[in-house]
């Protein structure tokens, strides 16, 4: 098979390739890349590989930041990047986890379910009076952006504006430049400072608040660390939840027989979801660095080189799921990777975005009937530009009629 050129989004145009990694996960289970703007890079495409690679942070880091440079070659460094938390390894990790894990408790995130059944109910409501719409832009980006939005403590009438200014430094619209993403995560970094200190003089119930508070042995975060972390947040919480619910619904609707197991049994959305965060796998891939020489599947790795670990491959592996090419709501998901292979990076937002989907997908299922896609060929639909997410710009629905809310 010709290699293929996995640091170019235009790679992803049509989807992750899975063909290509089925036939290197029998074959050539770690391969190398080599990239025109970057250093060549390792490739790990079986499950047990990537979860060695995810577990031992003793050997491999996250240093100097787990980003994979695209087309463009790596961004500006302006020390944004390895100032995240997801660049960070133990014990810098453990300690600004710990900080930060405070505005995630599982009463923060129990808190929000009212808020966030509320946003489901009014984004299926303003569409309840059509028979049509643009789902990705309709409803999917704006149910993780609100709901991010409220855990931090963003007024109403600044959410667009962040939003905006997440696409922007995320990187995946073309038509903006590096000094225009640059701009945007200033002004990103800018507004954080603003609300610090609003909330310094008035503390609120809000994660900004927790922030400024949270303190562990003597140990706080500093400004540029909560901005940072403001701006991770606004990231990882929006794009990738909203891609779960666009690809989410799509692949149910292409899976008729599991959309309708989920209407005569809604006990099983929960399972469905794991299902389809395995299927779907919106976060493709990260970086690591071995501090050491090393073996990974057998093959020698250098200290130092880049190793990028392909979740959607792992996610597909035959030696860890059968028939990982069906949908199959009802199989046990226990060994998906989608948020991470449970090492210290393990997603932060893996309860919120669960309870966000869990809501989403049982208004999806039982408010809709006749539910369908509104075009003919679902591979003629747009996706992001992005070696690190995967979903689709635009999603068009049209149905029968829609329930109101229970
Ligand atoms: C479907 C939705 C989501 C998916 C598929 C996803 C996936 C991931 C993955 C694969 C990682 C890296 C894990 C590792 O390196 O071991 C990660 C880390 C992270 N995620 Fe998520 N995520 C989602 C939603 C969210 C949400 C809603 C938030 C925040 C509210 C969030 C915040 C984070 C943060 C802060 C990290 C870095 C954690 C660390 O470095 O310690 N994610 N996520």
């Amino acid at each position: 098979m010709e290699p293929l050129e996995l640091w170019n989004p235009a790679t992803f145009k049509q989807g992750f390739p899975h063909d290509y990694f089925r036939h290197k996960r029998e074959n050539d289970p770690v391969f190398w890349c080599e990239h025109p703007h970057w250093e060549g890079f390792w490739n790990v495409a079986r499950h047990a590989d990537l979860l060695r690679v995810s577990r031992d942070s003793d050997c491999f880091s996250n240093q100097p930041n787990p980003f994979l440079p695209g087309d463009r070659g790596p961004a500006v460094e302006d020390g944004t990047n390895q100032e995240m938390l997801i660049s960070l390894d133990p014990p810098d990790h453990t300690k600004m986890r710990k900080l930060v894990n405070r505005g995630f408790t599982p009463r923060r995130v129990r808190d929000l379910e009212k808020k966030i059944q509320a946003q489901v109910d009014r984004l299926i409501d303003q569409v309840s009076d059509k028979s049509s719409c643009e789902m990705a832009g309709e409803i999917a980006v704006e149910l993780p952006l609100q709901v991010i939005a409220d855990l931090v403590g963003v007024p109403e009438e600044d959410r667009h504006q962040i939003f905006h200014w997440t696409e922007i430094t995320f990187g995946f619209d073309e038509r903006y430049t590096f000094e225009e993403q640059i701009e945007a995560g200033a002004q990103m970094f800018a507004y954080a400072d603003q609300m610090c200190e609003i909330r310094k003089k008035e503390p609120h119930d809000d994660l900004i608040s927790v922030l400024l508070e949270a303190d562990i042995d003597g140990e706080s975060l500093n400004q540029v660390q909560i901005d940072v972390f403001f701006m991770l947040l606004q990231n990882a919480g929006s794009e990738t939840t909203r891609n779960l619910i666009t690809t989410g619904t799509l692949e149910l609707i292409r899976n008729p027989d599991q959309m309708q197991l989920l209407k005569d049994d809604p006990s099983l959305i929960p399972n469905a979801i794991e299902e389809l965060l395995r299927y779907t796998t919106p976060v493709m891939q990260f970086v690591r660095r071995p501090r050491y020489d090393t073996v990974v599947g057998g093959q020698e790795i250098k200290a130092g080189e880049p190793v990028v670990i392909w979740y959607p491959s792992a996610n597909r592996d035959e030696r860890a799921f059968q028939n990982p090419d069906t949908l199959d709501v009802t199989r046990d998901t226990s060994q998906h990777v989608a948020f991470g292979a449970g090492g210290p990076h393990f997603c932060l937002g893996a309860s919120l975005a669960r309870l966000e989907a869990k809501m989403m997908f049982e208004a999806i299922v039982g408010r809709f009937d006749g539910l369908e896609l509104g075009v003919d060929d679902p591979a003629t639909l747009s996706r992001l530009h992005s070696t690190l997410i995967d979903g689709y710009v635009e999603l068009p629905l049209r149905w029968q009629s829609v329930k109101p809310a229970a």
